[in-house]
């Protein structure tokens, strides 16, 4: 019997996600439908209707973007430890009438810097710019993957410094504000995990944070050369990545959850690989 699944989010048109778990079906011959659904956003619980009725109807699960993962989270009758230090869900799994939730975000984000992209971070200087939902979905999968440093620069520095203390005692990690970064060295790994690059903005980052032999890593997939990647570029640093392979990997996560088998990711990343230039 094929089972089904569906990604929820407002607009959702622009989603890789079935064509992403197609694929992985497709090459681990699993019977599964996966389909695209716009939830609404109005009134306030119509979204969690919508997921109850798919669950009711014989859903197996359900990826959640964009703006809901707050939602999802609020309804989840169990949430994972990353899930929950996050406050946001990007996964959920309907078994006997429970709703259990995780946020694979952030384990997709280590897994593609360490394995496909090859750095490990262990012993290196990291550094997140953004103290929003992306880099909070990031924090706990970064911090076990014991990085010598994490600071997270943010704008608003209480936002930061909030962050960090929620996961002090879990590993070595500072909070600063953007002025603070020009006296802090080099980094190995930078990771732009603000919404800046959504509106063609930069953070207000100094060119000395990067080194050129480490990685400047943007989360938002495929637009392109986006200011923060050009000034990685101009300081010199030629390993330069966007989220594609984060996309992939966080489906991944969340296929093997749902169906015990972990599909190959590297040809799915190339398919979707946008060139920066
Ligand atoms: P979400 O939770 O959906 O990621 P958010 O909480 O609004 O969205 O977080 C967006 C992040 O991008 C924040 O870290 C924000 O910085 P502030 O907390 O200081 O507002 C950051 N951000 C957005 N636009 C930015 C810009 N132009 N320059 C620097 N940081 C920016």
């Amino acid at each position: 019997m094929t089972d089904h699944y569906a990604v929820i989010g407002n607009p959702i048109s622009h989603t890789k996600s079935p064509l992403i778990h197609g694929l992985f079906a497709q090459e681990a011959r699993q019977d599964m439908q996966y389909t695209a659904i716009e939830g609404p956003v109005e009134p306030d619980t119509a979204f969690a209707d919508v997921v109850r009725k798919f669950a009711a109807g014989g859903g197996k699960g359900m990826n959640v973007t964009a703006p809901f993962k707050l939602k999802a989270f609020a309804m989840a009758d169990e949430r994972s430890e990353r899930a929950a230090l996050s406050g946001a869900v990007n996964a959920m799994k309907f078994e006997g009438g429970r709703i259990l939730a995780d946020n694979f975000d952030g384990i997709g984000l280590v897994r593609d810097i360490e394995i496909n992209l090859g750095l490990p971070m262990a012993g290196k200087r990291v550094l997140m710019l953004g103290a929003g939902g992306a880099a909070r979905g990031a924090l706990l999968p970064f911090l076990e993957a014991k990085p010598a440093e994490l600071v997270i620069a943010n704008r608003d520095v209480a936002k930061a410094q909030a962050l960090a203390a929620q996961v002090a005692g879990r590993g070595a990690v500072v909070a600063c504000g953007y002025a603070d970064l020009e006296a802090m060295g080099r980094f190995d790994l930078v990771v732009n995990a603000t919404s800046a690059s959504l509106t063609g903005d930069l953070p207000p980052v100094p060119p000395s944070i990067f080194r050129p032999d480490g990685m400047a890593y943007e989360l938002a997939y495929g637009k392109r050369l986006t200011p923060f990647l050009r000034l990685a570029r101009n300081a010199g640093v030629r390993n330069l990545a966007d989220g594609v392979g984060m996309l992939v990997e966080q489906a991944a996560e969340a296929f093997a959850w749902w169906r015990g088998v972990r599909p190959d990711t590297r040809p799915v990343i190339d398919r979707l690989t946008v060139p920066l230039d």
